[in-house]
């Protein structure tokens, strides 16, 4: 039936409203949710707001639900999924999904080992110039060819083995990301067929948020659901899934890096140069290219990029699990050609994996400082994240029974970054033995001591404090850390040794072993306990902040330590302030005003105060700061990059003794950042805002000016570390 037929038929409402065809307000509808979904989806640069969206759609909908034969492939209203499959069918890749040759190295070996084989597969000698590459991320999804007929998807495919894979095409059309209908460009010409290559996966908050819609399901009884170990194993799962109701509802993305099958250039197919102009191209049909790919020359820029990538790593928002180097220029590419399933042009150089498996040897259950108990998975030993790990994180009683983790369990080892290792999950068809499922001891495993778990906390706590030996060694390695008074050199196992052999019972009696204590622990060598007895000496020196910091009192970090010392200026003050005057400190609240109060009501505390004062630590007391000028106060400052002289403590310390707050990132409301050597995007952003930037003498020239103006204004002199 021809369209013409139909319009003379249609009872429509909305055209009969708007006197405009049927099919042309179709039209008008795809076209403006087209560009609107490109913008808010790829370019995440929204120009309407999602109501008007949302009616389009309802509109279009509405329309396709009076004439069903006018519905496109490419209509956005397709994305929603619905279809129901018994199986996906088997699609032959036209040209086959390659796979990339990996390379494991370290930073520099394998991107020199590329480098130079390409050269000596293309026979240039070392007078010849770099060679010109692009690095991209490599994405840690699964591939997808998606074929494009005259502009519109059609289809879209997994790699399976890659001469042939699934049609998963309804699961995919969900995809906001991935265009329906490529988009005009200018001078640039539309290919009959196109084959774009690329990588589905789920960024990281739309897992988390996914598995937590999937455990509110699992707690509200919801049959058959279940949580994702990884983003990669939800993005498998969704592509795969029969049901594309259910595809729709999870969140999918994706990024453009290859080329498939494409209408020869001779029957008015694209004509690129360079990969890179490819993948400006596949930008202006509407496809997400990742920003960090980059163009780079030579084995040094793909070092760099490498470094670079490496660094950024866990900031970015989805996994990758390496990067991609490639020959830029095709002709090149051409001529290097594929060595069986691999083209010699490109490499894979991965990152070490941030997920492991490995056996539970056993569960412990370590004291910290505060007398929290928290249950360690002991694990066989795996390299993971770049480190071999051990031991892994259980955080609490709720977490460990929702895991269900158990002695002699294969279970998903994380680390990312510098965070604690974790287990992700247990492989529960792998379980052999007969364990029991872990419940958390009820008495303190170091002291015996009750363990009490009170109303609304997650935590157990030993009520043993500092008759706990575990308890006691980490208020040591707390008060000794660099942050708090900083002993050079302390580490876990001496005061393992000086607390396991009863000598130290209390921070005091540290200072009090002296170089004849020091050398009959264990067999330390004379030197090192010369380094220790001169590390507790220089220890001796420190400021009010850190010592306060350094009791290790509990809700009392850092800052709420330097607030406190600002504001009373002395520790008798502060050990003396009741409730009402602790709550007029910034950053303290009924709690940690409650905390204070208690560890300072308890005469042993006051006594440990003492004596360690009587040993001869010492630091600057200053005024009240009700009586101290703050010329800079309400002023945020941002330090980045390496100054001159200050380390960026110091100039902390120089910025928060006049007022100043010291922030983490640039925004509109930052007063001045203070840039040093190899200062990044801190910097950029700066600009970008019109925030001032001072380097280090611009600095100590505003604080000496305004040190000078305080003074002269209140008559009182602040020397630079009074008040801290
Ligand atoms: S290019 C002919 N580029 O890594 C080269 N692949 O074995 C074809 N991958 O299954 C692949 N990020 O899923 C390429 N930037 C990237 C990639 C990438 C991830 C995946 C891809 C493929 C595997 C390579």
């Amino acid at each position: 039936m021809s369209t013409m037929d139909l319009f003379g038929e249609l009872p429509e409402p909305v055209s009969a409203l708007q006197a405009e065809p049927v099919q042309a307000q179709m039209q008008r509808l795809r076209e403006q949710l087209h560009h609107h979904g490109h913008l808010y989806y790829t370019l995440d640069a929204p120009e309407i707001p999602d109501a008007e969206y949302d009616r389009w759609f309802k509109q279009l909908q509405a329309l396709e639900a009076a004439h069903p034969e006018l519905i496109t492939a490419d209509s956005p209203t397709q994305r929603v999924g619905g279809s129901v499959l018994d199986a996906f069918t088997s699609v032959r890749h036209r040209v086959p999904m390659l796979s990339i040759r990996t390379e494991t190295d370290t930073e520099s070996s394998g991107a020199q080992a590329f480098d130079a084989r390409v050269r000596r597969e293309l026979g240039l000698d070392d007078s010849a110039p770099a060679i010109d590459y692009v690095a991209e991320l490599k994405f840690d999804g699964l591939a997808m060819s998606l074929r494009y007929e005259q502009g519109v998807l059609v289809q879209a495919a997994t790699r399976g083995d890659g001469e042939s894979g699934e049609d998963v095409t309804t699961n995919i059309r969900t995809i906001g990301q991935i265009p329906l209908r490529l988009q005009a460009a200018p001078d640039l010409a539309l290919p009959n067929v196109l084959e774009v290559r690329g990588e589905v996966f789920m960024r990281r908050d739309d897992f988390d948020a996914l598995n937590e819609r999937q455990r509110a399901k699992m707690d509200a009884g919801v049959k058959g659901e279940k949580t994702f170990v990884n983003p990669r194993n939800a993005a498998a799962g969704a592509v795969r899934q029969l049901d594309s109701g259910i595809a729709a509802q999870r969140p999918l993305s994706f990024f453009a890096y290859g080329l498939g099958d494409v209408t020869p250039v001779s029957d008015g197919g694209p004509q690129f140069a360079t990969h890179y102009d490819m993948l400006q191209a596949f930008k202006r049909w509407g496809f997400p290219v990742a920003d960090q790919t980059q163009c780079v020359q030579g084995a040094q820029g793909l070092i760099a990029y490498h470094r670079h990538i490496a660094q950024a790593r866990d900031q970015l928002p989805f996994d990758i699990d390496g990067v991609v180097y490639k020959v830029n220029d095709l002709a090149l590419q051409a001529q290097l050609g594929f060595v069986t399933r691999e083209p010699r042009w490109a490499v894979a150089h991965k990152f070490p994996a941030q997920e492991e498996l490995t056996t539970v040897l056993a569960i412990d259950v370590q004291v910290g400082r505060t007398g929290k108990l928290t249950p360690v998975a002991k694990l066989a030993p795996v390299f993971v994240g770049g480190v071999t790990v051990t031991n892994a994180t259980l955080h609490n009683e709720d977490e460990a029974r929702r895991k269900d983790v158990r002695v002699g369990d294969t279970v998903i080892v994380r680390r990312a970054g510098d965070v604690i290792p974790e287990v992700v999950s247990v492989l529960f068809d792998k379980r052999v033995g007969e364990a029991l499922a872990f419940t958390m001891p009820h008495s303190c495993p170091v002291c015996g001591s009750d363990a009490v778990r009170e109303e609304g906390e997650a935590d157990y706590r030993c009520t043993g404090g500092l008759f706990c030996s575990a308890q006691r060694k980490q208020a040591i390695l707390h008060f000794a850390q660099r942050r708090a008074v900083e002993v050079e050199g302390l580490g876990e196992k001496l005061v393992d040794q000086m607390v396991d052999s009863g000598v130290v019972k209390t921070l005091p009696d540290m200072y009090r072993l002296g170089f004849a204590g020091l050398a009959q622990l264990g067999r330390m060598a004379d030197k090192s306990a010369q380094n220790i007895v001169a590390a507790l000496e220089a220890s001796k020196s420190t400021t009010l902040p850190r010592f306060v910091f350094g009791l290790g009192i509990r809700h009392v970090g850092e800052a709420t330590a330097k607030e406190l010392a600002r504001y009373f200026g002395s520790l008798d003050r502060i050990m003396d302030a009741p409730e009402e005057a602790l709550l007029q400190v910034n950053d303290v609240g009924p709690v940690v005003a409650l905390s204070l109060r208690t560890f300072f009501d308890q005469a042993h505390n006051r006594e440990v105060v003492a004596q360690l004062r009587a040993c001869g630590l010492h630091w600057p007391e200053g005024e009240p700061a009700a009586q101290v000028a703050q010329p800079l106060a309400g002023q945020t400052f941002v330090l980045t990059g390496t100054l001159p002289t200050l380390s960026r403590d110091q100039a902390k310390d120089l910025l928060e003794a006049q007022g100043a707050k010291v922030a983490g990132s640039v925004s509109k409301k930052t007063s001045y950042v203070v840039a040093g050597a190899e200062a990044g995007s801190k910097l950029d952003k700066a600009r970008e805002l019109g925030v001032p930037v001072l380097d280090e003498e611009g600095l100590q020239k505003l604080l000496a000016d305004v040190t000078d103006t305080a003074a002269t204004n209140q008559g009182v002199h602040i020397a630079p570390e009074s008040n801290t």
